[in-house]
């Protein structure tokens, strides 16, 4: 292959350009394409994967009351419904809303992998009736009769909402109601909703309530009134680019691991955020980072119940702040006891707070407590916007496109059945709108490929309810000549690639795979981008790596692994050639257990690698990115540079060491992997003082690289060999003796990191750091877990 070098004429030719704008006010090519969706490897044939509700006999006039006709359209034939199905991957569907003011006088009770959308040009509007009964217009996650959740919340995955507004104003005041519940796990987003509710001091209603869960991405969203714009409890979560105006309490936090806010906009409130609950005493916060926000004529900024005289937990509301503006907010800060950090008073004129934290800080020196200013992170000029915030891009809906501008992968001769060969197909429209500039779309189906399938620049890609491209055959199957099933780019090619709503996976031994390698050099000012695509290996029906294959076995001493559950090589690869990526909502998973199962549904699957980094000229944007259950990796960033990631999450592949990361996947030099030692005959324990070196994957691995930037990081090793009481009980030992690497690298930065079940955080060029009884935070009977929590960690 020819290397070229990037040219700025080349790349504007290769990017794909908006135009063609469409006649009518409303016209949504969502809603216009023909719908030709199949479910895969589900039993029915006739199984409906879109539903506009208005075929549903839903009028969306605001009159009518509607709520019936759209639970209709949720819960016909075959849907996955709460207390009846917990999880599904045969049944995903879209229901579809078109423009228009649809009354409803109790819940839209949303269903597993059921997206609710709205046309994104006009978005519907969803009005509570005066005489509304229910606990949210949208209830995402119903209380059954007995008290517990419809879905278990951390197993709630592959769903989103967007487009619409949520008008309670109808409703009294006083009518504790909420616009949405949403308790929900990873693959989850929120996007594109206004929330409209009473203001001032009588107000009982809240915008989005989210009580537990283990998230997910919150975008785009716009609250008004309330007592409670966003009330929220969760392990972790990225909020980007919301804004709150006249509620009570902006964003209020019942408890959390680690949440990260970026772009948030607060006016005229009365309190920014709340993150005092549990009090200075028994903090239920763990961390919390705020950056590139603005709070105005608002009396209190942030209230936090951290005292640094007398708070325990230790790691208890860890706070971290950078680029925060403040306009008419007098208290920025307020502590249990006194104020915290001073604001402004003033009007017009407006103070920045350019860093500040409460909690402990670790550098390779050693640690010390912070409480007040810091030096806030050194930003690679190719990272942020003319304004001094980190560039962002939300997922694009190409709303403003007529649906002549996109081209269905089933038009075009793939089948989506999940048995037929799709490979050429699925090339072929990839080419035919790549030439056009049209614009790829996949109908909701699982489309089966034997070869590398490759993206050129120019494309745009989007899909239907989650489409799968799913790897199948040899050619995937050879470890020596690991080979990618979607090439982005070729090595040198340069242009722009956008790719939204599809899933990756896997069928059977696929020991070879790199699912997605990104090849492609965009320029910072036009990078590529990625929102809501996700990997899955294993776990779902015709994956051929579910119970049948491989159920969890702990207590057989390995490490002989079952052959046919090694699949996939690597999950993604940014390589050396590829530059300007912006990843928003990705959840790189391998499964650990089947989602069609009911009852006992623990698998073990062995995937190599995570997500690997080697970009040369970096210049990456990971938001709400999650990584997890690969053997050696999770995150591995090498040679690399200018990257900024927030909120970031991984967990250990919860059968190691049993066996080790050094199995079944040899080590790989040329790819810098790390090394584990081999060890065949026990299980290590990694008992306090019993042993020196570590045999389970790595959360995160910075090496050879240059400023890499972390708001917020949850990182989590909970079991060892399936078993759950070393993360419950640190008196038995510890899940894991390390889980962060930092080598010869500079400017690396982590804000508000909190992990699980290890007995350090760190290990900066050789030396442990951040040991876990330091930094010790959150012991809830809700939430039985040690959580570990550094503020911030910096290496210069
Ligand atoms: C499909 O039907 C078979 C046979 O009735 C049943 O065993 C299986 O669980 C069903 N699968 C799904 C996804 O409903
Ligand atoms: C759950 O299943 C029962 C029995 O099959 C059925 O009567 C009920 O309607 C189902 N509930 C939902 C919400 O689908
Ligand atoms: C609510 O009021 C509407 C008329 O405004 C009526 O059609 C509907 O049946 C009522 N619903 C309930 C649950 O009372
Ligand atoms: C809402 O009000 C009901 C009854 O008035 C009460 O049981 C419930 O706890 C309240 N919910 C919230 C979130 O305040
Ligand atoms: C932020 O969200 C609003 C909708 O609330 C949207 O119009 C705007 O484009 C978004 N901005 C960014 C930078 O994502
Ligand atoms: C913050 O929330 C807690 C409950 O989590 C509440 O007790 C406290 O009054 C709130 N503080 C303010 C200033 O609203
Ligand atoms: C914390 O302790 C210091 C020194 O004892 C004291 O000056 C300060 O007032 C205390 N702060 C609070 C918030 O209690
Ligand atoms: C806040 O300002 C007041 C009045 O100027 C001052 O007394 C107090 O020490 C300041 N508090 C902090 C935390 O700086
Ligand atoms: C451990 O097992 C592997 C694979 O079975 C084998 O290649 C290796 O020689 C064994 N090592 C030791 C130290 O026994
Ligand atoms: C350290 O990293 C730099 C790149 O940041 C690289 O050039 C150098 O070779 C690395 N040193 C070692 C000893 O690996
Ligand atoms: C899990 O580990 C604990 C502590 O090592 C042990 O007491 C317990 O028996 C183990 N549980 C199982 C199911 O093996
Ligand atoms: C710093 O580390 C030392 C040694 O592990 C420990 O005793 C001390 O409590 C730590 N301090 C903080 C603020 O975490």
């Amino acid at each position: 292959m020819r290397i070229f070098h990037c040219l700025a004429a080349v790349c504007s030719i290769a990017s794909p350009t908006l135009g063609w704008p469409s006649k009518h006010a409303c016209d949504y090519w969502l809603e216009d394409l023909p719908h030709q969706g199949v479910s895969a490897f589900g039993n029915t044939t006739d199984f409906l994967t879109w539903r506009n509700v208005k075929d549903f006999g839903a009028k969306g006039d605001g009159i009518s009351d509607d709520s019936a006709a759209i639970n209709r359209a949720i819960s016909f034939g075959g849907t996955c419904a709460p207390g009846n199905c917990s999880s599904t991957t045969t049944a995903g569907a879209t229901v579809y809303f078109p423009g228009g003011t649809y009354l409803v006088s109790s819940s839209i009770v949303d269903f597993y992998s059921t997206h609710l959308i709205g046309n994104a040009v006009c978005p519907p509007v969803l009005k509570a009736a005066h005489n509304f009964s229910g606990p949210a217009i949208i209830d995402g996650n119903p209380r059954l009769a007995s008290g517990s959740l419809g879905f278990s919340e951390l197993g709630l995955f592959f769903r989103q909402a967007r487009n619409f507004a949520i008008d309670m104003t109808e409703l009294p005041s006083h009518s504790n109601v909420t616009g949405i519940y949403w308790p929900t796990a990873q693959a989850h987003s929120l996007q594109n909703i206004r929330f409209d509710m009473h203001r001032g001091p009588d107000s009982r209603q809240t915008g989005l309530y989210i009580e537990v869960g283990a998230g997910g991405f919150l975008g785009d969203l716009a609250f008004h009134g309330g007592l409670y714009g966003l009330n929220i409890g969760n392990e972790h979560f990225t909020i980007r680019n919301v804004s709150f105006e006249g509620c009570s309490t902006a964003v209020h936090h019942l408890w959390d691991w680690g949440l990260t806010y970026q772009n948030i906009r607060i006016r005229d409130c009365g309190v920014g955020f709340n993150i005092s609950a549990g009090g200075g005493t028994d903090s239920n916060v763990a961390a919390v980072v705020i950056f590139d926000s603005e709070i105005a004529d608002t009396p209190v900024g942030i209230t936090s119940g951290r005292s640094m005289n007398y708070s325990t937990p230790k790691g208890g509301s860890s706070l971290v702040l950078e680029n925060i503006a403040l306009l008419n907010v007098p208290v920025a800060v307020q502590g249990p006891d006194a104020v915290a950090l001073n604001g402004t008073n003033h009007p017009r004129r407006s103070m920045v707070i350019d860093g500040w934290a409460q909690g402990t800080s670790y550098t390779p020196e050693g640690n010390q407590t912070v409480d007040g200013h810091t030096k806030p992170n050194l930003r690679p000029k190719s990272l942020v916007q003319a304004n001094g915030k980190y560039y962002e891009r939300s997922k694009p809906q190409f709303e403003h496109y007529p649906a002549a501008r996109f081209l269905s992968a089933r038009s075009h001769g793939a089948k989506g059945d999940g048995d037929t060969d799709d490979t050429i197909a699925l090339q072929n429209v990839i080419n035919k709108a790549a030439k056009a500039r049209k614009i790829v779309f996949i109908d909701a189906g699982v489309y089966k490929v034997t070869h590398t399938i490759y993206v050129p620049s120019g494309s745009i890609i989007t899909g239907e309810a989650f489409p799968v491209i799913m790897s199948a055959g040899e050619y995937f199957n050879d470890w020596s000549h690991p080979k990618p099933m979607l090439r982005l780019g070729r090595p040198g090619e340069c242009g722009q690639i956008l790719w939204t709503d599809t899933i990756v996976s896997t069928q059977g031994s696929q020991k070879g795979v790199i699912l997605i390698e990104w090849n492609l050099a965009s320029e910072p000012g036009a990078p590529s981008g990625m929102w809501d695509v996700h990997a899955r290996i294993g776990g779902s029906a015709g994956s051929e790596l579910e119970l049948a294959q491989c159920k969890v076995s702990p207590g057989v001493a390995k490490p002989l692994v079952d052959e046919e559950c090694i699949s996939t090589f690597l999950a993604m690869h940014v390589t050396k050639h590829a530059t300007g990526l912006y990843m928003e909502n990705v959840w790189l998973w391998t499964a650990d257990h089947e989602l069609d199962a009911v009852g006992a549904d623990s698998i073990t699957v062995y995937a190599g690698r995570g997500l690997l980094i080697e970009s040369e000229k970096g210049v990456l944007w990971l938001y709400g990115t999650a990584v997890e259950h690969y053997v050696k990796y999770q995150y591995q960033l090498a040679g690399t540079k200018d990257i900024v990631m927030g909120h970031i999450q991984t967990e250990t592949p919860y059968y190691q060491p049993n066996p080790g990361a050094a199995y079944p996947f040899p080590y790989v030099a040329s790819l810098g992997d790390p090394q584990f030692p081999l060890d065949n005959d026990t299980i290590p324990l990694p008992l306090p003082g019993n042993t020196d070196y570590i045999t389970d994957a790595w959360a995160l691995r910075i090496v050879n690289s240059e400023s890499i930037l972390v708001y917020g990081a949850s990182l989590y090793s909970f079991f060892v060999d399936q078993n759950i009481t070393c993360s419950l009980d640190s008196s038995v030992g510890y899940c894991q003796k390390r889980l962060t690497e930092v080598k010869n690298s500079t400017n690396v930065a982590v804000y508000g990191q909190d992990a699980v079940g290890t007995e350090y955080i760190y290990t900066v060029d050789g030396k442990d750091l951040a040991y876990f009884n330091d930094s010790y935070a959150n012991y809830l009977e809700e939430h039985p877990w040690y959580t570990y929590v550094v503020a911030v960690f910096r290496s210069e």
